[in-house]
């Protein structure tokens, strides 16, 4: 047979290799696939059978790719036109290799899409699978943090209370608003640490540029150094190849709010510290330098100082963050500004749900001062919105909140429990009422005798004789 002229032909050869190549592929690779515009199987290949969980092809046929494939993104290919030219996809719990092309008719026009399964003993890449998954993972995570650091809406306004450590802390967050200096909040977790770092912003001269809020905690280690002072241009292949800006630069002008920041690993304190004291910062992969204009404020629940003494935490660091630090009560130690805290959040809850009418009675406010509140204002707000839910008039009482203060947590009983039936002499029980009363006096002034004192309209002198009388300790409660 002679050779045809055709061999030169361009269009033959085209028409050739395509087939070729389609042949040849179909051959090595461990399934093929095909669909039509409508994302319907026009095509699947005898191998790929087992792995779809069917015995004949002619059960794919006609059937939509996502009922043989769930997740396919087959679809999308011929809604698109663009090719997913290496993918790992995940079928049956096993994984696979995959490259997914548009069909397109003589013209051009996308008529469908292929895939194949390139490759499916993937047991020997297992490890580098798992890292895969693994900074997938960590980078979701690092993602949703990130988008959680929304703008400052809170004002000093939001901020409410008048008992002395609340007054003394708002005070104290005024000046600080006044200029630029670090401010180190510290308090348990739902005592405002967030709102009042929002607060401060908002009342100083750089509310109008970025509030950037970062939570050290939620960003993995391996990631941290970049979001904060950003990667050059070409520091890394792939996604980042542009350069990505850090948190210092996006914050330029405005404040960085640093949440949990006694979770900063070591090596990174030591590059804050930096900015902190020098105002530049160094993109990772870069040599150059740039000046930041970034107000600080940090916050922690834990000890700080504690965290210093145990290695943890660089002590120049805490000096230099603990410029100016407020601290922030919990809860339990400002019980008195439980009604208009109540007040101003069941306002709060109402403008965000369907609650008209909310009121909390006197009842109820006796029984959200027996609880200890470890979750602050926070828990709270929880608690409020729950017994709202469950309230059919939203007058809230407190039987309410009976049901759903936590059970078995501490709450301050009003007087000493002591098992029924067990009687004792009135000069004992007097005795026992009134040394407890010392105690939530004490512990409600955090250890302030001349508070704990003037609560119970006492003198100094007499509160002090009482306390050698019950061998209670004179010195500040707190640890
Ligand atoms: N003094 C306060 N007045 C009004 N709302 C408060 C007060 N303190 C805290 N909150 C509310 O409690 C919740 C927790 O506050 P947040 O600032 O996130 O606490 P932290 O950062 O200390 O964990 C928020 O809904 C906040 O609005
Ligand atoms: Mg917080």
């Amino acid at each position: 047979m002679s050779v045809p002229s055709s061999v030169s032909d361009p269009a033959y050869l085209r028409a050739r290799a395509m087939e070729t190549l389609f042949e040849r592929l179909e051959n090595l690779c461990e399934g093929a696939i095909a669909i039509d515009r409508n994302g319907r199987v026009v095509y699947v290949n005898e191998k790929y059978l087992a792995a779809l969980g069917l015995k004949r092809t002619i059960e794919a046929i006609g059937r939509p790719i996502e009922e043989i494939i769930p997740n396919s993104l087959m679809r999308k290919v011929a809604e698109t036109g663009e090719p997913i030219l290496l993918d790992i996809m995940e079928l049956g719990g096993e994984q696979l290799v995959v490259t997914r092309m548009p069909i397109e008719d003589e013209r051009g026009t996308v008529i469908g899409a292929i895939g194949f399964v390139l490759y499916d003993q993937l047991d020997s890449l297992k490890p580098l699978l798992a890292r895969v998954a693994q900074l997938e993972s960590d980078l979701r995570l690092a993602r949703r943090q990130l988008s959680n650091a929304r703008a400052a809406r809170f004002t000093f306004a939001d901020f409410v209370g008048k008992t002395p450590a609340i007054a003394g802390a708002k005070e104290l967050a005024g000046r600080a608003a006044r200029q630029s200096v670090t401010v180190l909040l510290t308090g348990e977790t739902g005592t405002g640490k967030e709102m009042l770092a929002q607060a401060i912003h908002n009342a100083s001269s750089r509310a109008d540029k970025p509030f950037v809020s970062v939570n050290v905690a939620a960003i993995p280690d391996t990631l941290i150094e970049s979001e904060f002072f950003g990667t050059a241009p070409g520091a890394y292949t792939g996604a980042d190849r542009k350069g990505r800006e850090g948190k210092f630069r996006i914050a330029d002008g405005g404040t960085l709010f640093l949440d949990e920041i006694g979770e900063m690993p070591l090596q990174l304190q030591a590059k804050l510290l930096r900015v902190l004291q020098e105002r530049e910062i160094e993109p990772l992969g870069s040599d150059k330098i740039s000046k930041v204009d970034v107000r600080v404020v940090a916050a922690t629940n834990v000890d700080l100082r504690k965290r210093v003494s145990d290695g943890a935490f660089r002590a120049d660091l805490y000096y230099r963050l603990n410029v100016l630090s407020i601290d922030l009560p919990p809860l339990r130690d400002c019980l008195d500004d439980l009604p208009e805290i109540c007040a101003r959040l069941l306002e709060d809850i109402s403008a965000s749900g369907d609650y008209v009418n909310a009121k909390i009675t006197p009842s109820a406010l006796a029984a959200l001062s027996r609880y200890d509140w470890p979750g602050n204002v926070r828990e709270l707000r929880n608690i409020l919105e729950r017994a709202l839910i469950l309230s059919d008039s939203g007058r809230l009482t407190g039987d309410d909140f009976a049901r759903i203060l936590p059970v078995g947590a501490e709450t301050r009983l009003a007087a000493p429990a002591r098992p029924t039936g067990i009687v004792v002499p009135y000069a004992e029980a007097e005795a026992e009422f009134e040394k407890h009363t010392l105690e939530q006096a004490l512990a409600a002034t955090n250890g302030q005798i001349s508070e704990a004192a003037k609560m119970l309209r006492i003198s100094r002198a007499t509160f002090y004789k009482k306390l050698a009388k019950f061998g209670l300790a004179s010195g500040p409660s707190s640890v």
